[in-house]
This record gives C-alpha cells, sequence and structure tokens, in this order.
C-alpha cells in the first residue's frame, strides 16, 4: 500500500481480477531514502521474464543510482515538471528496446510492444514490494541516446523513476491533488468483438 492509500476508495475492478493490477500505479511522492540492497535487481528481474516476439527480449534498461557519477546526466534529461519531483527518486532508467532483430538484422516489429510488457512486470514488482515506479515520456529523447550511449539499432521508449515513497509534503499543490490512484476507460471501450 503506498502511502497508505487504500486504493478501492479509488479504483474498482468491474471483473474479478489479481488485486496488484489495480494496486499498482504511480505516486510522485517519494522519500530520497536509497532502494534496500538487492531490491532494483528485483525489479530487473522482474522484468527480464516478459514474454517477446521469438523470445527475443529486445528491452534494454540503462540506470543511474542516485549515490552514482550517472545520475546528473540522466536527471538531466528530465522536463522540469519531472525533475520537481524526480529529485526524491533512488534511480532512473531509461528504456531502450532493440529494433533491428538480432536473429536476421530484419526490423523487429513488435520491439515496443514486447518493451512495454517487460516495464509493466517491473511495475508490478515495484508495487508488490511497495517501491514507486513512474514511467515517464518528459525527457529529451535525442539527448537521453548520447547520453546512454545508445547503437543505432535501439530505439529510446521512456523513462522510470524509482523510489522509496514518502515526500508528500514537498510536491507541490498540484502534484499533491494528483497523488491518487486514477481510473479507467470502461471494457467496451477498449475492447469491441469483430470490428471497430
Ligand atoms: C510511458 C509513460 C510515460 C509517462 N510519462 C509521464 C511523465 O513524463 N510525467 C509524469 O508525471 N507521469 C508520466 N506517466 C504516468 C502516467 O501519467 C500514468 O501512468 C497514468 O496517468 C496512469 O496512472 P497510474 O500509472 O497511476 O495508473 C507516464 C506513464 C507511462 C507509462
Amino acid at each position: 500500500m503506498l502511502h497508505g492509500i487504500d486504493v478501492s476508495g479509488y479504483r474498482q475492478a468491474e471483473h474479478d481480477i489479481e488485486p496488484l493490477f489495480v494496486e499498482r500505479w504511480s505516486p510522485r511522492g517519494m522519500s530520497g531514502e536509497p532502494l534496500a540492497e538487492g531490491q532494483l535487481e528485483q525489479l530487473l528481474e522482474a522484468a527480464r521474464w516478459a514474454p517477446s516476439s521469438y523470445n527475443a527480449q529486445p528491452w534494454r534498461f540503462i540506470y543511474a543510482k542516485r549515490s552514482s557519477e550517472h545520475w546528473d546526466r540522466f536527471f538531466d534529461l528530465l522536463v522540469q515538471a519531472n525533475q520537481s519531483w524526480c529529485q526524491r527518486a533512488d534511480v532512473l532508467i531509461v528504456v531502450l528496446s532493440r529494433h533491428i532483430a538480432e536473429r536476421n538484422g530484419q526490423p523487429f516489429p513488435s520491439h515496443a510492444f514486447d518493451t512495454g510488457a517487460a516495464w509493466q512486470n517491473l511495475a508490478l514488482q515495484g508495487a508488490k514490494m511497495g517501491l514507486v515506479t513512474h514511467g515517464m515520456i518528459g525527457f529529451d529523447r535525442a539527448r537521453a541516446r548520447s547520453v546512454v550511449n545508445a547503437p543505432d539499432e535501439y530505439t529510446v521508449q521512456a523513462m522510470i523513476a524509482v523510489g522509496q515513497p514518502g515526500g508528500l509534503s514537498e510536491l507541490t499543490e498540484s502534484q499533491r491533488e494528483r497523488e491518487v490512484p486514477s481510473g479507467r476507460n470502461p471494457i467496451d471501450i477498449i475492447a469491441l468483438e469483430g470490428s471497430f
């Protein structure tokens, strides 16, 4: 339970599912405390087991711990709105996908789909462990390529902030107002039988 928030006050599944799916959400409040030894590896281990086309595992997670010399370069990639709360994250991750298949050197159509599955594994594992994991699109993609020294066959997909929950008083007023689990479209919007 993140921030002591019971998600059932905000989210109700309409069908019987594993509770972890609704218990995962994306807080911005983090304490700035470091992850415990081995926790980052647990998150990456969960990501590792995602399914992928041809089991190609096209995801790559290039990370910077706050305590390392890499942190500033990663943090500087973020737009100011994300920097304002990510200053209390402990790990920043640049997620990339290999869009050229290793097996035949041809374009790999499911690279983004597969890498999204790996990120979701990481996020669900984080929720299970009581950690904040928060995906981000608000960063300089072009500069991220050079910061992580990405080879040409990789596409930058997103960044992820990881940290210990807390620090609510450090958020801006509008961030505090939004610091609750969000809702979702009903199934009949996202799934249609036969055709659109
Ligand atoms: C790929 C991706 C990019 C995102 N980019 C940002 C971002 O730049 N800044 C931010 O504050 N939240 C960002 N989010 C968080 C989303 O707004 C959030 O996941 C969405 O509102 C659903 O809420 P939930 O994750 O709490 O269920 C991003 C999420 C994803 C998956």
